[in-house]
């Protein structure tokens, strides 16, 4: 059995995170268990921390205090991927980002060939796989980033808000994709300010209110009724 095996199925537990910037806890002790496997969503307001929270858990920043582990160990597995509001892509055409991606993760050409091919049917980009990325829609250029992240058949992958910036379409297309991308055994960990994609898609939802976690809470449950004040008037003035 492979590293990422035996890293396969543990959980991601987030001890005392905290993290200041200008003098405020942006983050402010945050106690959180991501069960492997679970579609996890991070709500909360403006300014709440959320996109912070994602960077934490991905490790792209370092906690001022406290700590991410995954199961017992302190060490981060290399198998995770992020997709971000606007893809960040190469001028390459799309299956070249795809297999830059594989290449920098150290997957064997001979392998990584046939990564490419399914990761861009996975999206429905087969038919573009030639074309530069530069020229593909916002909502292209979206499930280019996800082919890319799930051709690294990461353990978690992190989305930060990926359908901010896409219409209705193309929302419900990368909302397909992840459900696929969950279905092949990844925990998915995402912020979303649609509540209608959070019903749709979580299992369980997070709310951070001030950098602080008021409720953790089955989805289904936090939706009929949340527990924290903060969440509920949240959800209230959401339904204006
Ligand atoms: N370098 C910095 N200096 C001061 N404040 C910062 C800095 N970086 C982030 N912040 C603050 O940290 C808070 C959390 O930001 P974050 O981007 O995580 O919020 P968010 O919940 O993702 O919000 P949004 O819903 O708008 O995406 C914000 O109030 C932001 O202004
Ligand atoms: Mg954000």
């Amino acid at each position: 059995m492979g590293d990422a095996e035996v890293i396969a199925g543990l959980p991601i537990v987030a001890s005392g995170i905290t993290i200041v910037r200008g003098g405020t806890r942006v983050l402010d002790g945050i106690e959180l268990t991501i069960e492997a496997r679970s579609r996890t969503f991070i709500l909360g307001a403006n300014g709440a921390g959320k996109s912070m929270l994602l960077r934490v858990l991905h490790g792209l920043i370092a906690p001022d205090a406290g700590t991410v582990r995954w199961g017992r160990q302190t060490a981060r597995p290399i198998n995770q991927a992020m997709v971000f509001q606007r893809a960040c892509l190469l001028r390459r055409s799309a299956a070249g980002n795809v297999r830059h991606a594989l290449a920098l993760a150290g997957i064997r050409r001979s392998e990584a060939r046939q990564r490419v091919d399914d990761a861009l049917a996975r999206v429905g980009l087969t038919a573009i796989a030639d074309r530069p990325a530069r020229v593909l829609s916002g909502g292209e250029q979206q499930r280019l980033a996800l082919a890319r992240a799930s051709a690294l058949e990461p353990e978690v992958l992190f989305l930060d808000e990926p359908t901010a910036s896409l219409d209705p379409p193309a929302t419900r297309a990368v909302e397909s994709i992840v459900s696929a991308i969950h279905a092949r055994g990844t925990t998915i960990v995402m912020t979303t300010h649609s509540l209608g994609q959070a019903k749709r898609l979580a299992d369980t939802v997070v709310f951070l209110d001030a950098g602080r976690v008021t409720e953790i809470a089955d989805a289904t449950q936090f939706f009929a009724a949340p527990r924290s004040p903060e969440a509920r008037a949240f959800l209230e003035g959401e339904r204006l």
